[in-house]
């Protein structure tokens, strides 16, 4: 299953996908997290030191040749890759989780990630998964990589809110995007939500209830503020990653 995040800047969408790798990890999945955002963040939040090591996705352009014109023993992939298929120095490893980086640069003004989100549309498109085998799909904020077709490859959307109208109002321009786009599968995660009148606030506001909510977490806060991944704080966030995955169908296995 390839599942992607979204929502408004700065929500949570990196943190709650880092949970989710390491509940699936602890499920017996294998997992692959790819850093889509231009100003990734990832490696840092579940701990994985020396990013600048992996080639970024960018640079699988060759590999990723389409089928046609192409000779046998060439370089290129002339079949569907399989995670395992894909070259080392694309990935980096920690604690079972790989994570591979998308290498968009962007200019201050603007400038599109077209060209990787092309070679990321296509290795998504192309690549082969096991029932066992989950990718994790780390975005940029906002709406604007909805239009760049990358998500649509996913087969199911989490857009994170929190108790906020402005959140909200993103969340729901997300969701109408991606129905355009035809993702098979939308919902919404709650994050940074206190109480049941959050709660309340969410579901009313969205029109349907949010998979999990994630509460406030002061030791998130202070291991971030240390500078220490946020995947190293002991169970936290675990019982509502489960209940996500539980929900996206991917429960545990045994
Ligand atoms: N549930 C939570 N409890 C406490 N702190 C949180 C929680 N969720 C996220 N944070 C903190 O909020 C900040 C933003 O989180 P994060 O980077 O995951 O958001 P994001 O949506 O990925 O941001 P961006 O849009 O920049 O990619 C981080 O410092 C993170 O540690
Ligand atoms: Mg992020």
């Amino acid at each position: 299953m390839k599942i992607a995040i979204s929502g408004k800047g700065g929500v949570g969408k990196t943190t709650i996908m880092a949970m989710l790798a390491r509940q699936l990890r602890r499920n017996g999945k294998e997992v692959l997290v790819i850093d889509a955002d231009p100003s990734p963040h990832m490696a840092q939040t579940i701990g994985i030191e020396n990013v600048e090591r992996i080639t970024p996705i960018s640079e699988m352009k060759e590999l990723l040749a389409e089928r046609s014109g192409r000779v046998e023993g060439s370089p290129f992939y002339n079949i569907n890759p399989k995670v395992d298929d894909l070259p080392a120095r694309f990935m980096l490893e920690k604690d079972g989780i790989r994570l591979m980086v998308l290498g968009a640069i962007q200019t201050g003004e603007g400038g599109c990630a077209c060209a990787e989100s092309t070679v990321l549309k296509r290795l998504l498109t192309k690549l082969l998964l096991q029932p066992s085998q989950v990718v994790l799909l780390d975005m940029e904020a906002g709406v604007e990589h909805l239009g760049r077709g990358t998500v649509a490859k996913a087969d199911h959307l989490l857009i994170v809110v929190i108790p906020s109208q402005s959140s909200v109002r993103t969340a729901l321009r997300i969701k109408k995007l991606a129905e355009e786009v035809k993702i098979p599968r939308i919902s919404f995660v709650g994050n940074l939500v206190a109480d049941a009148e959050d709660e309340k606030f969410l579901t009313g506001a969205l029109g349907e209830e949010p998979l999990a909510f994630f509460p406030d977490s002061p030791r998130i806060r202070k291991t971030e503020r240390a500078g220490e991944p946020v995947i190293t704080v002991p169970g936290e966030m675990a019982a509502e990653a489960q209940q996500v995955l539980d929900k996206i169908g991917l429960k545990a296995e045994g």
